[in-house]
């Protein structure tokens, strides 16, 4: 179960100020359908569940969420039926015309669309006791995948060949795959989170995940105006970056990310010499809704 692609970590040629090294780790290839930090979400999440011998798997999302489209395809492959509650009950009579959702819907999953009121009570007991009735015999996933056996299967990124690295840099969501970095990373690593949201309420969620640890940072200059928000700039750079190494990133996490890490090379923040690796954490399905490349 969850059987990984070999990942690797590519140079970019690119011809950086201060002898800086860049270095992108392929997660995004470690799957043919659950790639990036959500096959290392789900995968102890599933064994889990399965071990506890539950049937069904009960998770939560958006209508563009990367974790719902990726724990559908998982309940596929591993033989889970896997329930989606929907934040939005306007989609319940035109979620086929949303691609994650209808890939979803395709893989198996059933939903349950909610108002965006109730979704707010996503993580309360009340609201939870009563999906277990609902739904009995499942197990249950809380949004974005991110929990306890998700970090554990985000602390199986950073191998030991990538103790060489001074930064390693990665996108933020949650919180819970920066955290898996964190709590492997040796203390003489600078591990540098890019949130592709607005807001710093991060760092508390993160603490609780990986305890004293302190050689981690939130960078909240690259949000570009909060989740799901593109521009026109953020675009270009995509489609150069593209061009110029091959590497497709996504629109919501990665892209951000990126281009928070060239920005700040190019305005010297990294020390000389520096060796970076930024994680790339997959999400491509995300190109399927809203925002298409251009070029
Ligand atoms: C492609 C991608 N990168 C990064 C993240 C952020 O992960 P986390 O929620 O663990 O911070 C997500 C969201 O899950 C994602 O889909």
């Amino acid at each position: 179960m969850f059987e990984e692609e070999l990942v690797s970590n590519e140079k970019i040629e690119f011809d950086f100020p201060d002898g800086i090294e860049l270095y992108i780790k392929r997660e995004d290839l470690l799957h043919k359908e659950i790639s990036g930090n959500k096959f290392r979400k789900l995968k102890y999440n599933f064994k889990e569940a399965k071990g506890l011998g539950f049937s069904k798997i009960v998770t939560f999302g958006g209508a563009y969420s990367n974790h719902i489209a990726a724990t559908a395809a998982a309940g596929r492959i591993y033989g889970m039926q896997t329930i989606g509650i929907i934040r939005g009950d306007e989609l319940v009579s035109n979620f086929m015309n949303n691609p994650t959702l209808k890939k979803a819907h395709d893989d198996g999953m059933r939903f349950e669309f909610i108002s965006r009121t109730e979704y707010r009570k996503r993580n309360d007991i009340g609201f939870l006791e009563m999906l277990k009735k609902t739904y009995p015999d499942s197990y249950i996933i809380p949004e974005g995948g991110t929990n306890e056996v998700a970090v554990l299967g985000c602390e199986e990124i950073l191998k030991t060949k990538d103790n060489s690295f001074d930064v390693i840099c990665c996108a933020v969501g949650t919180g819970g795959t920066l955290s898996g970095l964190i709590k492997t990373s040796n203390s003489n690593q600078k591990i540098l989170g890019f949130p592709a949201l607005k807001g710093d309420f991060l760092s508390e969620d993160i603490r609780k995940f990986v305890g004293e640890k302190s050689n981690w940072e939130l960078n909240l200059e690259y949000h570009f105006g909060g989740y799901g928000k593109m521009t026109n700039e953020l675009m270009l750079f995509i489609g150069k970056f593209k061009k110029d190494t091959g590497i497709l990133l996504d629109p919501i996490y990665t892209c951000k990310m990126m281009f928070g890490i060239m920005d700040l090379i190019e305005k010297r923040k990294f020390k000389k010499g520096s060796k970076i690796l930024a994680i790339h954490t997959g999400g491509l399905q995300g190109w399927n809704d809203s925002i298409k490349l251009k070029g």
